[in-house]
């Protein structure tokens, strides 16, 4: 026995390659692998076709889309891991990409940025000793359409095999909301536009116990509101400024506020805050997924902190036009009309989608030449908002400069405008020829700045804490959409899994949002709403920051040291200050990977000075909603990895 162990002893010695195994990429669990849009694929592109890069075909290898990460344990049990890679050729022309191969929190080899039509490039690297593999495909020039291709990309080893472990950092969920008051709080908007004689629908929200009973001084002729439910409906009055007294009463107490209703040019005062299908159902919406969501809103009191639309995206519209040229929903929308009926008469709002190329993103038809008829059929319909994607606009505009980027959009507009409705429009062409600044001139309510988001960190937090644009590009009527939330359950598809960020990753999700002004769509199903989820979506002092009236997006006043802190100004003379711990700064490929999963926290000293703060300063915890002190120099907090320490300075005499 002795003797047979030591020949193999001595043969794995002398020859090397004999006890040598492989491990394919694509046979590893690429439900660890995170991919900014959609699923990785085996042996096929992200987009389900074969694996194709500048004409060559390959057999084997994974297809992914940037923001992509994949950490293996190697054991120290490898020897080599090779690849080709490249952009699949199912791209758009403006693909580009970058490979990065790493081991250890070092980087060991970079693609460059590839684009499309370029042949693949060929990595090669030893990984002797190494503990751990990192596999990235970063965005190249811009984030869209970056379908990335690992091509028969395997690892060499002996030993244990190689083993995906995902890059996720366990955290139980924690809940830091207080539970509402018993006693009536009027939250939402405190300031609602909407256009001289259209029809007019706004729902006070208010927390507490029923029955309560909601009334509203000084409505303006042609308003009402039900006492029961707070809804004011009719039709709105003549341009101008109206401050409306809003009481609400239950057996506890008593509540007042001011809402301030100006009939005038702009909509959207405050950013939208409600539901979109395509996070969770992807083009497997239909009516019963969109009502059990609607309903879950209402029955889990959503709707009371002032979420309002539920908006349904691509996957509605019907096979063909209609004769006189009508889009009609789809056999998946039996009756759209009782759905939107419905929606308004609990005092939501309806949206839906279209593009303004031949196809939607999803392969249906979609606006091209019908712009005036798809609007006048919305607003019979009673649609208050459109997202307007871009899909198959590349098609008549292949390298759209900027006159091309506005076209479509100021048609809509136009279209849009022959209509007596108040429909909120939603650019959604991911931030081409910078829209920011030229949105709000064409007429859109809020422009989406990015490609898609993914439910990983590196795809919500690349997004987020890069919404470095002026503020001044965006205000009351005007928002940058950095997309979607990604909390709950969602799956861009009739499966639906929990979101991949944990839960001080989402604590930093809704804060940035909210700091950044941004739409709050929430993305998940939610007839399965979590107590966590409920608890992360119900804050009402963090919505108020996201609702705030002046309306000023946050900025990024420090980075150092893997901490961030952006801060925004707020109607009342305070200001809201995000301080994130990132972990490493952006820029840094090593940082995409949990290289330990070891958790820790990070103390932070915010001074007024970082924040260029005189003065005195009550500081609040927005998330527990407790003051934590009054100061003229600094406020320390303990922040978790990924986490938040979301604070509102107030001054003091
Ligand atoms: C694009 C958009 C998504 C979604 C899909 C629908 O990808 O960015 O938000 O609307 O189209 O096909």
């Amino acid at each position: 026995m002795k003797k047979i162990l030591s020949l193999f002893f001595l043969m794995a010695i002398v020859l090397p390659g004999w006890s040598q195994k492989v491990k394919w990429l694509d046979e590893m669990n690429l439900k660890l692998m995170s991919c900014g849009w959609s699923t990785p694929q085996v042996n096929k592109s992200v987009g389900g076709n074969p694996l194709k890069v500048n004409g060559a075909t390959f057999n084997r290898g994974v297809g992914t889309h940037a923001v992509s990460t994949f950490l293996i344990n190697l054991n120290k049990q490898a020897t080599t891991f090779n690849t080709q890679v490249g952009v699949d050729d199912e791209a758009t022309n403006n693909a580009s990409i970058e490979f990065i191969v790493m081991a250890d929190q070092k980087v060991l080899w970079r693609s460059g940025v590839m684009k499309k039509g370029e042949d693949p490039k060929t990595c090669q690297i030893p990984l002797n000793g190494k503990q751990k593999l990192g596999l990235v495909v970063l965005s190249g020039e811009s984030n869209d359409n970056d379908h990335a291709d690992w091509l028969n990309a395997k690892i060499v080893y002996s030993g244990a095999t190689p083993i995906a472990i995902g890059n996720v950092i366990s955290e139980k969920p924690y809940i830091l909301t207080p539970a509402s008051s018993p006693a009536p709080r009027i939250n939402g908007a405190k300031v609602f536009g909407a256009h001289p004689g259209n029809p007019f629908l706004f729902k006070v929200p208010v927390t507490g116990v029923r029955p309560m009973t909601i009334n509203a001084s000084g409505l303006p002729d042609g308003l009402s509101i039900d006492s029961k439910t707070g809804i004011i409906t009719g039709t709105t009055p003549a341009k101008g400024e109206y401050r409306i007294k809003i009481t609400a009463q239950n057996k506890v107490g008593k509540a007042t506020r001011t809402l301030k209703i100006v009939s005038g040019d702009l909509l959207a005062l405050t950013p939208p805050l409600g539901w979109n299908s395509w996070n969770c159902w992807g083009l497997s919406v239909n009516q019963d997924r969109v009502k059990a969501s609607a309903d879950a809103m209402i029955q889990k009191g959503l709707i009371e902190h002032g979420w309002t639309y539920i908006n349904i995206d691509d996957g509605w519209e019907a096979p063909s036009r209609t004769a006189d040229s009508i889009l009609l929903p789809n056999g998946k929308f039996p009756d759209m009309k009782a759905l939107t009926t419905y929606i308004h008469s609990q005092g939501l709002k309806m949206g839906i989608y279209s593009s303004p190329g031949t196809r939607t993103c999803g392969g249906f038809l979609a606006s091209y030449q019908n712009e005036v008829q798809d609007a006048k059929t919305w607003a019979e319909l009673g649609i208050d908002y459109i997202k307007y994607d871009w899909c198959s606009y590349g098609w008549i505009a292949p390298n759209p400069n900027l006159e091309e980027l506005q076209k479509p959009y100021i048609v809509m507009r136009k279209a849009l405008d022959q209509c007596n409705r108040d429909i909120i429009f939603s650019l959604c062409q991911y931030g081409m020829g910078n829209v920011w600044e030229w949105g709000a001139k064409i007429g859109g309510n809020t422009w989406r700045t990015t490609g898609d988001i993914g439910d990983s960190w590196d795809s919500m937090s690349g997004i987020g804490f890069s919404q470095t644009q002026d503020p001044k590009c965006t205000g009351p009527g005007h928002w940058n959409d950095p997309d979607m939330l990604v909390v709950g359950k969602v799956g861009w598809g009739p499966s639906l899994h929990n979101t991949h960020l944990t839960p001080s990753e989402q604590y930093t999700h809704i804060s940035m949002w909210s700091l950044l002004a941004s739409p709050l769509l929430i993305g998940c199903d939610m007839s399965q709403l979590d107590a966590f989820t409920l608890n992360l979506l119900s804050n009402d002092e963090v919505l108020a920051i996201n609702q705030d009236p002046l309306g000023v997006k946050a900025s990024r006043v420090k980075k150092a040291d893997g901490v961030e802190i952006w801060m925004r100004p707020l109607d009342d003379h305070s200001y809201a200050v995000g301080v994130f711990y990132n972990g490493k700064g952006s820029g840094d490929p090593t940082a995409l990977f949990n290289w330990s999963n070891s958790k820790s926290t990070k103390t932070v000293k915010v001074s007024l000075s970082d924040l260029k703060l005189k003065g005195k300063y009550q500081v609040r915890d927005l998330w527990r909603q407790k003051d934590t002190g009054i100061t003229n120099q600094s406020k320390t907090v303990e922040i978790p990895y990924h986490g938040v320490a979301f604070l509102k300075f107030t001054p003091v005499k």
